[in-house]
């Protein structure tokens, strides 16, 4: 049996590579070892067993190659960032995407189960109810709102403040231009790989964390950046007041779900999110971080707020509960790996960009004005 892991050389694919192997499997990688991604290309930790193609998922003729003699198809090259180059997002995510099932359509190839790595992304700034309105899935806080510091959701339509609910797959509503092209990507694979004929589930992964995510990338997000402020003896910068909701899920229990999806039935033409279900706070994790590392730094809340963020996200994971998959790492164990995986590196300097600057000169951070 063999298996194409787009975005193989990447943070989740590199897992999935591994599990793969250690099942017997062939591993096929197709990478284009994105430069943000990888500046000092192929990464180390890439499987020496794993055949490597370096190339580009919105090349048709490299899909062409790569999926001869192919089995399982594993779709994780995705291209996540804050730039506002809008057509990209739509070029890799989308275009790469329907090229898959182009290929598959116009060489019928050996392919029989596809899986899309997809995201929590594809629910903007999430669902909420109202005590008056019920559910809602507002739009983003206008400026106005954040800028003044009034940081949760409030009703488009009484402006009473709502209550988040744990995101449901029956109700997404995309905002960002990352989660407009990953929903967009979810229903070209599910819509095309009917067409062609050929299984496919989209899993909606929630943040999902642990060695290997590249400490270059900005979008990293939270870990990357706390603990490197942290390993430096500064205070994380929690953004709004720290209470922003989040969940956060190991990449073995993602590499398990993607396991399970692509060998169960009733999981096909399915999307499913892969989280943790528990919502941890900005603050909370900013403390339990710190206290990993046995620091007692506490995060600064200067006001700061990133542009399309949402207030809340945490998946409810009651669907692909149903198939028999559960999240087995807790937040500490999530926060030890990746722990584990910055002590790898003996020089940190490299990585001491700064993000905070970097979003401030995009115009995706900005500070708020009440005092
Ligand atoms: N990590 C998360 O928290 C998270 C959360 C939700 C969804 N996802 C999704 O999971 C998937 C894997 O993400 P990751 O965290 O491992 O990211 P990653 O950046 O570590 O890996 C992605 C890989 O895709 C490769 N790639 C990018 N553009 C490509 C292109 N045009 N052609 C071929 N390869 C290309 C990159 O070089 C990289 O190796 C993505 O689809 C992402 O949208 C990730």
């Amino acid at each position: 049996m063999r298996i194409l892991i787009t975005g193989g050389a990447g943070f989740i694919g590199s897992h999935l590579a591994d599990k793969y192997l250690s099942e017997g499997w062939e591993v096929r990688v197709l990478d284009s070892l994105q430069p943000r991604v990888h500046p000092e290309g192929l990464p180390k930790y890439l499987a020496g067993d794993a055949e490597f193609i370096q190339g580009d998922v919105t090349d048709l003729s490299v899909w062409n190659r790569a999926l001869e003699g192919v089995d399982v198809v594993s779709h994780q090259a995705a291209y996540q960032d804050y730039f506002p180059d809008y057509g990209h997002f739509s070029r890799v995510n989308v275009l790469g995407t329907a090229l898959l099932f182009e290929s598959i359509a116009a060489h019928r190839h050996t392919v029989r189960r596809i899986v899309v790595a997809s995201s929590q992304a594809v629910y903007g700034e999430g669902q909420y109810r109202c005590p008056e309105h019920g559910m809602l899935l507002p739009p983003n806080r206008p400026l106005h709102q954040l800028e003044s510091k009034d940081w949760e959701v409030h009703c488009p339509r009484c402006q009473a403040p709502m209550t988040p609910v744990l995101l449901n797959e029956t109700h997404p509503s995309p905002l960002s231009p990352y989660g407009v092209s990953k929903y967009a990507q979810e229903i070209t694979a599910l819509r095309l790989a009917a067409a062609v004929g050929v299984p496919c589930t989209a899993l909606r992964y929630s943040i999902t964390q642990g060695a290997r995510q590249s400490l270059f990338n900005q979008y990293s997000g939270i870990a990357r950046i706390f603990a490197l402020k942290l390993k430096a003896n500064k205070p994380p910068i929690a953004f709004e007041d720290g209470g922003l909701q989040r969940d956060y899920v190991h990449v073995a229990d993602v590499v398990a779900a993607n396991w399970l999806v692509s060998r169960d039935e009733r999981a096909i033409g399915e999307a499913f999110n892969v989280g943790s279900g528990r919502v941890t706070t900005v603050l909370e994790y900013a403390r339990r971080l710190a206290a990993q590392m046995g620091k007692s730094i506490e995060p600064e809340v200067p006001g700061l707020f990133r542009v399309g963020d949402a207030r809340h996200s945490c998946s409810s994971i009651e669907k692909i509960g149903t198939l028999g998959w559960k999240p087995e790492r807790s937040l500490d164990q999530i926060l030890a790996d990746f722990l584990a995986w910055v002590d790898t590196y003996t020089d940190l300097s490299r990585f001491s960009s700064d993000a905070q600057q970097q979003l401030m000169n995009l115009n995706v951070l900005r500070m708020s004005h009440a005092s």
